[in-house]
């Protein structure tokens, strides 16, 4: 559900105005609410609470400090891709060792890294990085906890760029190879298996894709304890969608409920990674009409925030609300929504019906996940703030980015 909510004209989130943080701390900003992030973590734990459970949020979704800090403290682990997404946590105050490292390409010194850093388990997606994990453990004469990611061939029924479950994937281990595998690491000296995982895509709105994932990998688990290896852990990954528009993904606790039915009645713990279903729908973006612009095809509004500050309408053609921050009486037109960056991919919407005029401000919902976290500076623009907001109080977490940021790194 939208954090976003019309009090008479205006649109707010908790009890703050919108109008009065675009106002306050410019735009474009991204703005997210502290409650909504925390309930939808909370909805998660509690689905879970009969059985052992992490829930590991996706870091790439959002990866702001404050954010990350927030999550920390009602006791979330981590699933994270890279060394980066490790050190953002460490500097948030989570805890490495309820850190999960997924991705299918981590270098040798993120590896050894997050090997230093005791992180709880690393995802492992081909022979290859295992090898190579077993020569760094034994390098470092340690041994490290591993989880097999499989790679079900189940069809998620997404945007095929986040479809990652298919035999054609790059993701995983293809499923035949798992239990041989399996009882090659009984004998590994510095590797230990403690889980096996898969996760097949995101923004998945039906429940199904999800169920059969499932039971492949509660068919893999029962194998491999018939082969006298008893796993710790299942993970299901992440990928639970939300509405932006007119889907009806399950609800979190509807979901949960009905993965825990196929686990309830064996001793493993249950690993889950959202990420979109944390704090997709616990943010916005906030953006100022520039101009309108009308030609004998189109009504154009031309707003302050490009494709680098949300990519997703560019790269995914997804559908995001954009809603007007203030209600105004005037006549209504159907415009496209469109960005200052020099691409006709720069669009934020297309065919919207809004009462506006240039100096208004615009909402663009559903933000939270994969907003900010995706953006760049293309078109050498500033990238933008982003501000927590808890019940009336509106925090800065990140300033605006400053010409002087821009080039720092670089030299003549
Ligand atoms: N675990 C793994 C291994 C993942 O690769 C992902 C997301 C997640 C968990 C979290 O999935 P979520 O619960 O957020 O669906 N940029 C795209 C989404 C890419 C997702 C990548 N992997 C978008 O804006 O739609």
């Amino acid at each position: 559900m939208s954090c976003l909510h019309y009090r008479e004209t205006e649109l707010y989130i908790e009890n703050s105005r919108l109008k009065q943080v675009a106002e306050k701390f410019g735009t474009p900003c991204y703005v997210y609410s502290s409650s909504a992030l925390a309930s939808n973590w909370q909805a998660f734990d509690e689905a879970l609470k009969s059985i052992p459970h992490r829930i590991c949020y996706a870091v790439k979704a959002n990866s702001n400090l404050a954010i990350l800090h927030q999550l920390a403290k009602l006791n979330s682990g981590f699933d994270i891709v890279s060394l980066g997404e490790l050190e953002r946590v460490i500097a948030a105050g989570g805890d490495p060792k309820k850190v999960i490292f997924s991705g299918i390409g981590k270098s040798e010194i993120e590896i050894e890294q997050a090997i230093k850093k005791k992180i709880h388990c690393f995802n492992v997606e081909s022979e290859a990085e295992l090898e190579k994990l077993h020569q760094i453990a034994s390098r470092l004469n340690t041994t490290v906890n591993v989880a097999l990611r499989v790679n079900p061939n189940i069809d998620p029924h997404t945007h095929n760029y986040i479809s990652t479950g298919l035999k054609e994937n790059k993701f995983g281990i293809e499923i035949n190879k798992i239990i041989p595998l399996g009882r090659q690491l009984a004998s590994a000296s510095h590797l230990r298996l403690i889980g096996i995982a898969s996760h097949i895509g995101s923004q998945i709105v039906k429940l199904n894709p999800f169920l059969s994932a499932a039971n492949r990998l509660l068919d893999i688990y029962l194998e491999l304890r018939k082969s006298g290896i008893n796993v710790q852990h299942i993970n299901v990954g992440g990928g639970l969608g939300i509405t932006y528009h007119d889907e009806h993904p399950p609800a979190i606790a509807e979901y949960v409920k009905a993965l825990q039915q196929k686990f309830l009645k064996h001793p493993v713990e249950i690993i889950i990674e959202p990420g979109r279903s944390i704090v997709g729908n616990a943010g916005a973006l906030l953006t100022r009409i520039e101009y309108l612009k009308h030609t004998s095809q189109k009504n154009f509004v031309i707003v302050d925030t490009g494709m680098n500050d949300l990519l997703r309408p560019a790269l995914y053609n997804a559908w995001q609300a954009i809603l007007p921050v203030e209600l105004r009486n005037s006549e209504k037109r159907t415009y496209d929504i469109a960005g200052p960056v020099c691409e006709s991919a720069d669009f934020l919407g297309k065919n919207r019906t809004l009462a506006v005029q240039p100096g208004d401000y615009l909402a663009i919902d559903s933000a939270g996940a994969y907003g900010f976290s995706m953006s760049s500076n293309y078109n050498s623009r500033c990238r933008p703030a982003e501000v927590l907001i808890e019940n009336d109080k509106m925090r800065l977490i990140r300033r605006r980015e400053t010409i002087e940021d821009l080039f720092a790194l670089e030299k003549i």
